[in-house]
């Protein structure tokens, strides 16, 4: 089954590769080498530290509860507390280290985040939902978002241009293309806590007419984006997104990097693509602002550029 309701298909839908659904190319969403990717500050060594002396802890924990000793129990109190001290520092280390996730980044609309805020405690749930609630938004990757009703956006075209961009005007959940996901925010058209599947927890008890919002940054009290970040409905003065880029294409164009793969531009996955196209997350990943904008990788030098073209 394919976008129906019942959590089987929602997860077949949102995970599996043998996707039965005709309408959708198989693997869009699958990108094993996406997460964990290579980080410049991944302290593999720290973590691995700070998990070690979390073992220990835990055995000291064990051993010193379980002994009657209380000498003995003191010592190890004391030795537990600078074993702590120094998991506490490595772990808050760790945790710099390894800062790449979407929480407190401007993608963070919950009631903690930066910018605009919600009545929510929860991240994810303006973009995804755990199980989809019913056929009409079958959409990858578990989305929850209302996407836009812009019809048209038009597309990029130049003397120079060989790719094709497709028209990403009139998206319908179950066949939208990844920008589509971007632009049901960033065409302004669409407020961002518009979701499919509110949190059932009080006060939204599963409506999302109980979701309120509070302006911030460039969200306006409607919960439209405007200002710069909003995109707009017109993108033929944008970057080119949704056409296929590929050895042909590189070949024609005489001044692109061969593709490694149709899952990504670069061997190690850093820059992706979506069943062989180019779309927004190619070079933004809407979870990690380590690299602001959200880009997929530094931009310093130019090297997100020059990873797909020869210039
Ligand atoms: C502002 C919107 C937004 C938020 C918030 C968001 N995501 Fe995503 N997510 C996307 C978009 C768009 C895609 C598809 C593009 C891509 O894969 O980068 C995606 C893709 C994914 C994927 C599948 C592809 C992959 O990269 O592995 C997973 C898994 C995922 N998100 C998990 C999460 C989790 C967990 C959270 C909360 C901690 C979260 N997302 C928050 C927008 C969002
Ligand atoms: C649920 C709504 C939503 C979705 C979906 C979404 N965004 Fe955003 N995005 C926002 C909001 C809200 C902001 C912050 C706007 C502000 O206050 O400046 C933002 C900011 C950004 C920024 C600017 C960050 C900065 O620091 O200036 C970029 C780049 C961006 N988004 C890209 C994307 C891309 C690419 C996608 C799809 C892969 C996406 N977004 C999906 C809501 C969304
Ligand atoms: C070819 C790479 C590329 C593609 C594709 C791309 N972007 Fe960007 N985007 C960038 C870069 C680089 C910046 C930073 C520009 C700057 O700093 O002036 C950026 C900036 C942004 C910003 C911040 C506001 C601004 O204008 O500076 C938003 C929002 C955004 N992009 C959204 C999107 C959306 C939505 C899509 C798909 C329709 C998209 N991007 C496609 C590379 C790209
Ligand atoms: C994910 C790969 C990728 C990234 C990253 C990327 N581009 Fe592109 N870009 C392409 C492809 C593919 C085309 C289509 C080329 C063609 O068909 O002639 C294109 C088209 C263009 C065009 C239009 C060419 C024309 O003939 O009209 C320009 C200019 C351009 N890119 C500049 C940039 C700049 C500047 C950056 C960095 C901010 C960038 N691109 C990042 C893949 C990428």
């Amino acid at each position: 089954m394919c976008g129906t309701a019942g959590i089987a298909s929602a997860i077949t839908d949102g995970h599996a590769s043998g996707s039965q659904c005709a309408h959708r190319a198989p693997g869009q969403y699958l990108r094993s080498t996406r997460w964990p990717r290579a980080h410049p500050f991944s302290g593999g060594v720290v973590i691995g530290m700070a998990v070690a002396l979390n073992v220990e802890l835990y055995v000291e924990m064990t051993h010193g509860f379980g002994v009657r000793k209380v000498t003995q129990t003191i010592k190890e109190v004391v030795h537990m507390k600078k074993v702590l001290a120094i998991a506490a520092v490595l772990l808050a280390m760790a945790g710099l280290a390894s800062a790449q996730t979407v929480v407190g980044t401007a993608h963070d609309l919950s009631s903690t985040g930066p910018g605009a805020t919600t009545n929510v405690g929860r991240v994810c749930v303006y973009c995804h939902t755990p199980h989809q609630a019913t056929a009409a938004n079958g959409q990858d990757p578990l989305w929850n978002h209302a996407l836009s009703a812009v019809a048209a956006y038009g597309v990029y075209g130049s003397d120079t241009l060989d790719a094709t961009p497709g028209e990403l005007g009139g998206a319908v959940a179950g066949t939208a293309a990844v920008s589509n996901l971007c632009l049901s925010c960033h065409d302004g058209t669409v407020a961002v806590h518009s979701v499919w599947n509110a949190p059932n927890e009080a006060p939204i008890n599963d409506n999302p007419a109980n979701i309120t919002i509070v302006a911030g940054g460039n969200v306006n009290a409607g919960g439209f984006i405007t200002g710069n970040p909003n995109v707009g409905d017109d993108l033929t003065n944008d970057h080119p997104v949704n056409f296929t880029y590929d050895a042909a294409l590189a070949g024609s164009d005489g001044g692109l990097v061969t593709p490694d793969s149709a899952n990504s531009v670069d061997a190690a996955g850093l820059v992706p693509l979506f069943a062989g196209t180019v779309q927004c997350a190619s070079c933004h990943d809407p979870h990690d602002d380590t690299n602001a904008p959200f880009l997929v990788v530094s931009n310093s030098g130019s090297a997100l550029c020059t990873t797909c073209h020869n210039k």
